[in-house]
């Protein structure tokens, strides 16, 4: 285990906070986490897969639905084919185990027709948020999980460039929608990961109220923390935090593709009423 000062430091470029509890395992873990874009082709070990979808599966869920589903992907080709969708991402075809997220409502649907009843609800944006909502927690549970055993993981936003190729080469059905992706394996050991600062809690934490503008001094410190991690890091990120973060979201082109999400939804089957 790490000591809680040296992961509070390299979380926030500072230690804000004295940790008064005493330091378990799965604070190390949340507090180590670093995405992973680089894989041995080594496998994993036997049951992994199991074990991950079994704490993914621990994972609250609204209403008990279970409004998710996962693709585990581990064949060359199809990794081949996701990884071309998500914007050419190495790391998809390297990994060896590639887990496909999905809001699924289909389950429910067959269920609600098997028993000759309706399902009208489905057609709102309501399910549809809490089938996204689901898959997340489910998929943050097994990234906890595959963390503690020393696997390394990155999230794949970009299987919603192209959601309905997505869709096609996963074989999923009306109503089940690719969230995201997950590549799971051993970290390449050449490569050092280091955790990634975030803001301070002063922008993110607020108490009994919201508070935008008290939130300019932490963001400005941020940037002064993020700019000296993109040097430390030999990243070569132009501008600030501030000024990458707005690049993201300044016109729809920004978006990858996923300004037209809607559309794709709606021909996935969810009519987000
Ligand atoms: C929903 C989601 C989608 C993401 N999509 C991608 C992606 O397509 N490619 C990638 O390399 N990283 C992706 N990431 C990883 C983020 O870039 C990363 O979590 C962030 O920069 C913070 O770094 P850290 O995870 O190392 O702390 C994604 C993360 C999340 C939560």
């Amino acid at each position: 285990m790490s000591h809680p000062d040296e992961l509070i430091h390299a979380r926030y470029g500072e230690i804000p906070f004295n940790v008064d509890v005493e330091w378990n395992n799965t604070l190390n873990t949340l507090l180590s986490h670093r995405s992973v874009r680089g894989y041995q082709t080594k496998p994993l070990p036997y049951r992994t897969l199991e074990l991950l979808v079994a704490s993914a599966q621990s994972a609250a869920t609204s209403s008990n639905l279970q409004t998710w589903s996962v693709v585990a992907v581990e064949n060359q080709e199809r990794k081949e084919e996701l990884a071309t969708l998500a914007g050419n991402q190495a790391h998809i075809r390297q990994c060896p185990l590639f887990l496909v997220w999905l809001a699924d409502l289909a389950r429910l649907a067959y269920i609600a027709e098997s028993r000759g009843m309706s399902y009208d609800g489905l057609d709102y944006l309501e399910m549809f948020t809490m089938a996204t909502i689901d898959a997340a927690l489910a998929a943050q549970n097994a990234v906890i999980a595959a963390e503690s055993l020393g696997l390394g993981t990155v999230y794949i936003g970009a299987m919603r460039n192209k959601p309905v190729e997505v869709a096609d080469v996963l074989q999923l059905p009306p109503s089940v929608f690719a969230v995201f992706g997950l590549c799971v394996g051993y970290p390449e050991p050449d490569i050092a990961y280091s955790v990634k600062p975030r803001l301070p809690q002063s922008a993110i934490l607020h108490r009994e109220t919201y508070k935008l503008a008290e939130q300019e001094e932490p963001i400005a410190r941020y940037n002064q923390v993020m700019k000296d991690f993109y040097t430390q890091q030999q990243m070569n990120v132009a501008g600030d935090w501030s000024e990458h973060s707005v690049k993201r979201i300044a016109t729809s082109q920004s978006l990858s593709g996923r300004d037209k999400l809607r559309q794709a939804l709606n021909h996935l089957g969810f009519k987000l009423k």
